[in-house]
Formats: C-alpha cells, structure tokens, sequence
C-alpha cells in the first residue's frame, strides 16, 4: 500500500500496537531504542533555550523527558486516543500524579469506588488525607446511591475502575461519567485490568485514565511503571507534577513496557480467552461456592457487561470461591502445581492470589463479605498457558483442599 493511503486509513489497533511511538532518531535499527542518558546536548544555547522554554521539541534532562519513554508516552496517546500522557515509576505514582492534576484542595471531597484497589483507597484516605481531603467510598454498582452521595457530597473527583477486583463486577462507566459531570465532578478511570482494548475510557468523556502499566501493558512481571493519559488541559499539571515531585519511569523500564505493548494484542485476547474458557468449565463442575467472570450468566452485572465490553473479552481474571474457609484455601495454595501463588495480575503466567491475606488484608470481614469477598474467594489472573493444564491443576488442588 502507498504510504499516502496508509495515511489516510485509520490504523487497527493490532497495527497500532506494534508502530506507535517506534520513533527512531538517530539509529537506523528496527527494534525500540534506549536512551539511557539523563541529559542531552543541543546544538546551541539558543536551541536549548527554546527547548527549555517548550517552543521546541527535544530533550535536556532526563527528568524533564528522554526519547525511551517518550517514545512509550507517544504510544499511550495512541492507543487512548489521549491529548496528553506521562509516564510514571509505578501505577501508584500514577494515580497521585492523576489526583494532583485535577486540582484538589483542602476541604474537597473525592469519591472512591467501594472496590477500589486497597493502595489506591489508602493513598486519598490516608495521604491526601493529610492536606485536608476528605474521602467518600461508594457503590458504583447502585447508581441511585451514586446518585444521592453525588448531590450531596458534591466531590471534586471520582475515581473508580471498570472492572472490580476480584469480584469482576462491571461499572456502567459511560453513565457514571455523565453522572459525575453533572456535578462538575472530575473522572478518573482506573483502566489497569481493562486495559486499552477493551475499554477506552476518554472515548465516552473521563477526563484522565490511569494505568498500572506493571500489569498487562508490560505483560512480563519485569517492570513497574505507570501511565495517565488525558484530555489536554491537563497537559501542564501532569507534566509539572511529573518534573516537580520526579517519580518519573527510567528509561529500561520504559523499554520494556514499550515492548510489551506491541505484543499487547496477542496476549491479552488469548488471555482473556483463557479465562473465559476456563470460568465456563469451573462453573459446570459445581465443586465451587461461586465462580465470577464478567460474562457468566450467574454474574449479578452480567448485563452491562455484554453491553459495555467486546464480545470476545471479559478480562483475563477467573475468581472461584471455594467451599471451605481459610485452612481450606492454604491446602488450595499449597497444592497448585502449574499456576503460581503471586500477589499481581497481567503476568504470561497464570497467577493466584488470596485476597483475605493479600488485596484485602486490610479490611474487616465485614466490609469484605459487602464486597462478596469470604474465606474461599480466590483471584486468578489467567497467563498464556492451555486453559486444559489451567483447569486440571485447580481441580487437583479443588480436591485436596476439600
Ligand atoms: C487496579 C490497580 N491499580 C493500581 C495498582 C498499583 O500499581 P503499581 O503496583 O504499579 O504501583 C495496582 C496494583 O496491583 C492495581 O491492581
């Protein structure tokens, strides 16, 4: 194809996903490139000048931006069809730099979804807490409530993901977002278990989006960093708060995260049709109290689901729970063969987690069981293996644990 057509034509996302932000500068090599420098040479102090001033693209100090995660940060734009991006040390230092960008002052309010990510609740309830934040925590399953704790509250911002951890319940996002604008209340998407692919969150009107990029964005459990992404006005905060507080990502980990990105299709469709696989098999067995997966005609939002999420992804999390309470789920742990026994999601390997002691160790039973979380509830984060050996090595360790 000429490249005029090329250019006239709107990229699939697989096509996508494999070019965006390759952007060779001095190198005539095929493969990503890293820059490792923290600082770069302009041609005349004039140059740098402009370059410092912002009327010219390029680089100074790595602080304040370097050609690998730049490169990283042009491919996020892409994919969330974003205005702006940064990229951070962790998906933590993200979702700060996300909550600094929207302005938030002693005295306001932010509302946070009930099945929010713990560290998340902890960083507004505990951190920003101390300049004066104050916290709400919500349902966003019940929109009436929303609703209520909206008009009333009046927050400065939501922050919620799609997707709850670990029991897949699915937000109705666009109408949550429409909601919260209503109110003159800024969103932020946490879109970590998501992922670009199967939501796009700016598309229906959040206002920045967020990413743990250690999990699937990377995809190999070798690399912390963290990605937000948004509409323009947000452009000078993030990119402040970035050169200012200096959580910024290295170029290694950059890298690395860029080069997961192009294989994101691949794995995450095979993941996703993994878990989808394997939750429908876990549920015919009838050895389990529950099984969750966003598509599963048992599951409490399995409409808005079909109704929000591609046909053929429903995320690449299974969560099971298990007849027994807690000795119970240690004999489970203890005798998985295949999948391993971690405290993260997104990896190539399938990955379990125990949120009792693990993602949730820090609530009280009680809020816990609001979450439908029991003794028995296990996350498990599908990988790239055959869903047949995935299978097999949860029911032989379902059976011992019986
Ligand atoms: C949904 C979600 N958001 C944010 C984070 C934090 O990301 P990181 O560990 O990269 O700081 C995590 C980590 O598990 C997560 O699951």
């Amino acid at each position: 194809m000429k490249e005029t057509d090329m250019n006239r034509r709107e990229l699939a996302v697989e096509t996508m996903l494999v070019h965006a932000g390759n952007v060779r500068r001095d190198v005539d090599s095929t493969a990503l490139a890293i820059y490792p420098s923290t600082s770069f040479m302009a041609d005349s102090p004039e140059q740098l000048d402009r370059i410092m001033a912002g009327e010219e693209d390029g680089f100074s100090y790595s602080r304040h931006g370097n050609p690998t995660v730049d490169g990283l940060m042009v491919a996020m734009a892409q994919l969330e069809g974003a205005e702006t991006v940064i990229a951070t040390a962790s998906g933590m230092a993200a979702i700060d730099a996300a909550l600094f960008a929207v302005g938030l002052r002693t005295g306001d309010t932010v509302l946070l979804s009930r099945d929010l990510y713990g560290a998340s609740l902890n960083l507004v309830g505990k951190v920003w807490a101390q300049y004066g934040v104050k916290t709400v925590v919500a349902d966003l399953t019940d929109l009436n409530q929303l609703e209520a704790i909206l008009h009333r509250e009046r927050p400065k911002a939501l922050l919620f993901e799609i997707l709850s951890n670990p029991i897949l319940k699915v937000a109705d996002a666009p109408k949550i977002v429409a909601m919260a604008h209503a109110v003159d209340c800024q969103v932020i998407v946490d879109s970590t278990f998501t992922t670009p692919l199967m939501v796009k969150p700016l598309s229906f009107g959040a206002d920045l989006v967020v990413h743990s990029a250690t999990k699937y964005l990377g995809g190999h459990g070798d690399a912390m960093a963290g990605i937000v992404a948004g509409s323009g006005r947000y452009h000078d905060a993030l990119h402040q708060y970035l050169k200012l507080r200096g959580g910024v990502l290295g170029p290694f980990e950059a890298w690395l995260i860029h080069r997961g990105i192009q294989t994101l299709a691949v794995r995450f469709e095979r993941q996703c049709a993994n878990a989808w696989e394997l939750a429908q098999h876990l549920e015919q067995t009838g050895v389990f109290r529950h099984v969750y997966h966003p598509f599963l005609q048992s599951h409490p939002t399995v409409a808005t689901a079909q109704r929000l999420l591609p046909a053929h992804m429903g995320g690449a999390v299974v969560t099971i729970e298990l007849m027994g309470a807690r000795k119970e789920a240690y004999t489970f742990l203890r005798s998985l063969r295949v999948i391993r026994s971690a405290t993260t999601i997104g990896d190539v390997y399938t990955l379990c987690l125990y949120p009792l002691v693990a993602s949730h160790r820090n609530q009280t039973d009680q809020e816990r069981l609001a979450m439908g979380i029991t003794e028995g509830t296990m996350r498990i984060a599908v990988g790239l293996e055959h869903p047949n050996d995935l299978f097999a090595d949860i029911m032989q360790a379902a059976t011992m644990a019986q």
